[in-house]
């Protein structure tokens, strides 16, 4: 039998899609908007500081790609609201919602102090919430969206210092499948990614360690931290029809490390 090869693409093909990138300024989420671009998508980046987010526009700009930058907070629902609202005006309404902004503060969870952990959750839980209430309204009415979390190994595993951030990553992973279930009837599909350890900003403190280097190298099966490339496959399946009857699962890009104690 011939094999389709225009078919075989097609499951894939996210042309002329439009999506959402939250904390598309950093280490992952400007590889998601650069690998969901590349693929036809038109991309919003987003991020908070206006500088950063300009320059990342204009990087991609300058490789053809088809982006615009919206600088907001995840956390303030009305300024999400308002910024998505413009969005859909100025550009067109969103198909593929990125969930990705993220931030990590470390501190032994006794010292902990409630103004770091509320800041942790409100940003890696409740501004996901945010977002995808804001966005999910017109793939409501259009019955048609993709939404995916990005979440972590921390979804699963603990490590010392980082509580919060696997609480929050942890209430991540359940938010993805209440989503899916409630959204499931209008034909959006909710899932996750887990990466496993990324070289980011985030991760600077722990790959400028060597000890951590050494530790994770031999902990992790493939024995190397992952390009963040490689979470873009993952991406491009859970964004277009490839995933029409996948709802409310997180693939995890960890090079094994979840498989292994
Ligand atoms: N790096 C890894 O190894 C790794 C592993 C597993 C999971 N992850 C997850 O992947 C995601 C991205 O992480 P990363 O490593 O790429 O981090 P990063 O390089 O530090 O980037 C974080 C991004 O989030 C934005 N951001 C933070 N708070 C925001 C807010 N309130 N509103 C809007 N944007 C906000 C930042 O921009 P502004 O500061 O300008 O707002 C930046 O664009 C996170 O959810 C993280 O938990 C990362």
């Amino acid at each position: 039998m011939k094999i389709n090869q225009e078919k075989v693409k097609s499951i894939f093909d996210i042309e002329g899609k439009i999506a959402l990138v939250t904390g598309s300024t950093g280490g992952l989420g400007s590889t998601f908007a650069r690998g969901l671009a590349e693929h036809g998508a038109t991309v919003i980046l987003n991020g908070r500081d206006k500088e950063k987010l300009a320059r990342k526009v204009a990087e991609l700009e300058s490789d053809a790609l088809k982006v615009h930058g919206y600088p907001f907070d995840i956390t303030d629902s009305k300024i999400v609201e308002q910024a998505v609202a413009k969005i859909e005006n100025e550009i067109g309404p969103i198909d593929i919602l990125v969930n990705n902004a993220g931030i990590t503060l470390r501190a032994p969870l006794e010292e902990f102090s409630d103004a770091d952990w509320n800041k942790v959750i409100g940003i890696n839980l409740t501004g996901a919430f945010i977002v995808a209430r804001a966005v999910v309204k017109s793939m409501i009415k259009r019955k048609s969206g993709k939404i995916i979390n990005i979440g972590s190994v921390q979804n699963e595993l603990g490590r010392p210092t980082i509580a919060a951030y696997t609480a929050s990553k942890g209430g991540l992973k359940m938010l993805t499948k209440g989503m899916a279930i409630d959204w499931a009837k209008y034909n959006i599909q909710v899932n996750g990614i887990g990466p496993g350890y990324f070289k980011t900003e985030m991760t600077r403190p722990l790959y400028e360690n060597p000890e951590f280097d050494a530790w994770l190298c031999q902990r992790t099966p493939v024995n190397r931290w992952g390009d963040p490339e490689e979470l873009v496959g993952a991406l491009l399946f859970l964004s277009s029809g490839a995933s029409s009857y996948v709802n409310g699962h997180t693939i995890y890009v960890d090079g094994g490390l979840l498989s292994s104690v």
